[in-house]
């Protein structure tokens, strides 16, 4: 199968499987893996940080620099479609315990003026305002601008705000942008950026900040379970990861980009190539010619996977795995489909 759902599909390396097998490791809860410290403080000199937590997932580290920056009670300004709101179970409301005040975002992105006009007063009917929620790439695939960041970060600690950064795929966001992960991350007070999607490996997320927070993330992650014991094992990917998956991002955006200017070239499909700035292909399929429940169908009985259609709008990822061979049959298929 060509398996375009999401570049969390990938497979390990075999110099992750090998670095896996012969981690050394120690029991993390007590501090004690050699292998989890080492990625922890790769990770954080990488965002330019104090430190780093390494958790289980992106949803979990998101959820840690929640808990770990509010108090119950605490108004968080979010995007409306952002990951945090959209896609994390409530998290926030459930177990964070904060009100989430959803920012409409045109562009996808916050604007400095958003945060000034969502923030509330210190009058006693409001909520308080405590953190704000940036994130980069944007999960529907686009890159914030930087001035867009910095502006929004700078509105933000002018308010006292804190500001946390969901950089799930920060490094692909840097490669778009053309500057370093740390000006990104220089944007946010603490980080979370995911090892389990391009970059390869099989699990994990690393939340990053300075030493306080980390502290009382390291707390938190223990209340919900998420303490590890000999997580050096999976540690060991993630170095891995970082040392050889970072620069073949590039690859996977121009496969990106090559995949949609093939389908843009098909009839029935329109393609938003203006979105593609990673490694994410957003298309339309003309309804009169195919509906999304028979597209997705005849896309699987051809080898090829996706997930279905949101709202008329289908996605495919390219990732670690996806030659450009596998580029060009998924275009012929998608072609064969519209024309059959
Ligand atoms: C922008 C963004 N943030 C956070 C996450 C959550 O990561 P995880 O699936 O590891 O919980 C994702 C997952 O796709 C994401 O796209």
């Amino acid at each position: 199968m060509i398996d375009l759902r999401s570049d969390t599909v990938t497979q390990p390396s075999p110099a992750m499987r090998r670095a896996m097998a012969e981690a050394v490791v120690g029991d993390d809860v007590y501090r004690d893996d050699p292998t989890v410290l080492k990625l922890e403080q790769r990770a954080a000199e990488l965002m330019g940080k104090e430190a780093g937590l390494f958790v289980s997932s992106g949803t979990l580290g998101n959820l840690l620099a929640l808990m770990s920056q509010t108090e119950r009670g605490d108004e968080i300004i979010a995007g409306r479609h952002s990951h945090i709101v959209t896609h994390e179970v409530g998290g926030a409301a459930q177990i964070a315990q904060v009100m989430v005040h959803p920012i409409d975002h045109p562009q996808d992105w916050i604007e400095a003026d958003a945060i000034r006009n969502a923030v509330h007063s210190e009058d006693i009917h409001e909520p308080r305002t405590r953190l704000v929620c940036l994130e980069n790439a944007l999960s529907n695939g686009g890159v914030v601008p930087l001035p867009v960041l910095r502006s929004a970060y700078d509105a933000a600690k002018a308010l006292g705000l804190r500001v946390h950064l969901d950089g799930a795929r920060i490094l692909n966001a840097a490669l778009a942008s053309g500057c370093s992960v740390q000006r990104i991350a220089d944007c946010a007070d603490t980080v979370t950026f995911c090892l389990s999607k391009g970059l390869a490996a099989p699990v994990g997320s690393v939340l990053t900040g300075d030493q306080a927070f980390i502290e009382r993330a390291r707390r938190n992650r223990k209340l919900l379970g998420g303490g590890l014991r000999q997580a050096g094992i999976l540690a060991a990917a993630g170095l891995v990861a970082l040392d050889s998956m970072t620069q073949r991002l590039a690859e996977d955006h121009a496969h990106a980009k090559l995949l949609g200017s093939l389908l843009a070239a098909i009839d029935g499909i329109s393609v938003e190539t203006e979105r593609i700035q990673i490694n994410m292909v957003f298309f339309k399929v003309d309804r009169e010619k195919r509906t999304p429940e028979d597209f997705l169908n005849q896309l699987k009985e051809k080898g090829i996977l996706t997930n279905p259609d949101d709202h008329g709008l289908f996605r495919f990822v390219t990732h670690y795995g996806i030659m450009e061979s596998d580029v060009r049959a998924t275009a012929q298929a998608v072609r064969e489909i519209m024309e059959g």
